[in-house]
């Protein structure tokens, strides 16, 4: 069977908590493949909402398996206490998660490491959430990292204090004032809690997985937070895009089935960096305003702006995306005019190239479609769909070339139409 994927097409924050949950029905396992908790995915159902951030959003699936890959990197005490709100709801998260013993392991000191970083960086900072990500995938790759499994090792502590002593070495030579011992106690205790989950090859677990039954993947982040392709470096710190699940999960590309690419019907970014067709008008607020686009993780309002089609299009093309998946259409129910950006000009020249200058001045070219005007939140079924609404998707299909399969009308499970 084939490992079918969910990926953020723009910035993070498309939904993707919304379609992994509903998807979870058709998939027993799904599973995380990289990013940590700077990752913030809502759901909502039976009038209730949720936020989680390292575990799978099939966590809330009766029976499901939910699977923290080795791409991911995993802070305890977030993990415990995202264990513990899931507990309210009576699931006993060490029954439904498996966690990779390969995935690397967020210390107290990585988050103050990424908050001296980013203070060091003054007006060129990221804008990171400062969760340690930046700082855990740097240890990895420099080869420094502690893994989950070595938690399950007689000399854990002594690695632990040896990066630690490094890390405070560097934050002292950052000249960045802070208690590096302030949540050792905490993580100490979560750590004890990681020992009573199932810790696993993930290579292997997968592999004998799919023999039988399919799994799903869920992206964290957009892909043009890519640490290779997106505006670097003003993103995240691992590869957001297709490749990572391969990576993540030690699970072949010939493994791998469809790829539903997620957008929202504008965009949104948190944080530093590049965003061609934001706007900062009225029409910006609005859009904010109308789609709560507040941050789930840092509570930060996200700059906002129009559907930018020459960034989906590349993203589309570097994912090779077989379903896209439209979200938040709804929020622009009240609009007269809707805009989406269909090329560039840059230094007078116009183009349908995503730029490797992250510097570069851009104006975006718009195609205007006059607005719906009415209320399409209480819509179930395609044939109900207003004609400037279709006309709308139709073209966004044609200029990406991939159908959109799934349309979401609003943030609870049922309020989705299937194509
Ligand atoms: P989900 O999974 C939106 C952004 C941060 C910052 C940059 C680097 O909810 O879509 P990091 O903490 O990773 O070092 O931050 O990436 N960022 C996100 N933006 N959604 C996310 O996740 C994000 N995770 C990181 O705002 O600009
Ligand atoms: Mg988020």
């Amino acid at each position: 069977m084939k490992i079918d994927v969910v990926l953020g097409l723009q910035w993070g924050d498309e939904g993707k908590g919304k379609i992994v949950d509903v998807l979870a029905g058709r998939y027993p396992a799904v599973a995380r493949f990289q990013g940590g908790p700077n990752a913030g995915h809502s759901l909502q159902f039976d009038g209730k909402s949720f936020v989680v951030r390292s575990i799978p959003s099939g966590i809330f699936r009766k029976g499901s398996v939910n699977v923290i890959g080795s791409g991911v990197v995993l802070d305890p005490i977030t993990f415990q206490e995202e264990c513990g709100n899931v507990a309210k709801m009576d699931i006993v998260a060490s029954e439904r998660i498996v966690i990779s013993k390969k995935a690397h392991l967020i210390l107290p000191t990585h988050r103050l490491l990424d908050a001296a970083y980013e203070a060091a960086a003054g007006k060129g900072k990221i804008g990171s959430t400062l969760k340690g990500i930046g700082p855990t995938y740097t240890d990895k790759v420099s080869r420094h990292g502690l893994r989950v499994g070595d938690i399950l090792a007689p000399d854990f502590q002594d690695r632990f204090n040896k990066l630690k002593s490094r890390h405070v070495k560097m934050l002292s030579d950052l000249g960045y004032e802070c208690d590096p011992e302030k949540d050792e106690k905490a993580w100490m205790e979560a750590v004890e809690f990681l020992r009573g989950f199932k810790l696993i090859d993930c290579e292997y677990f997968v592999d004998s997985w799919l023999k039988d039954q399919p799994m799903l993947a869920e992206g964290a982040q957009g892909s043009l937070l890519d640490i290779d392709y997106g505006s670097y470096p003003f993103v995240t710190s691992s590869n957001t895009t297709i490749g990572g699940v391969c990576t993540g999960l030690g699970v072949a590309p010939s493994k791998i089935g469809k790829v539903y690419g997620i957008f929202k019907a504008y965009c949104t970014r948190v944080g530093s960096g590049p965003f061609p067709t934001e706007l900062f008008d009225e029409t910006g607020e609005k859009i904010r305003q109308i789609g709560h686009e507040f941050g789930a993780v840092t509570g930060r309002p996200r700059r906002c702006g129009w559907l930018d089609l020459v960034a989906l299009k590349y993203t589309v093309m570097v994912d090779g995306v077989t379903d896209l998946i439209m979200m938040k259409s709804d929020c622009l129910d009240s609009f007269e005019t809707i805009k989406v950006c269909t090329s560039y000009i840059i230094d007078g020249k116009e183009t349908s190239v995503f730029p490797f200058e992250t510097q570069a001045e851009i104006t975006p070219v718009y195609k205007e479609f006059k607005g719906w005007n009415c209320d399409l939140t209480g819509i179930r079924k395609e044939s109900e769909l207003p004609k400037e609404f279709k006309d709308y998707i139709k073209f966004m299909e044609d200029f990406l070339g991939v159908p959109i399969k799934i349309i979401s009308l609003g943030p609870d499970r049922e309020a989705t139409i299937e194509r």
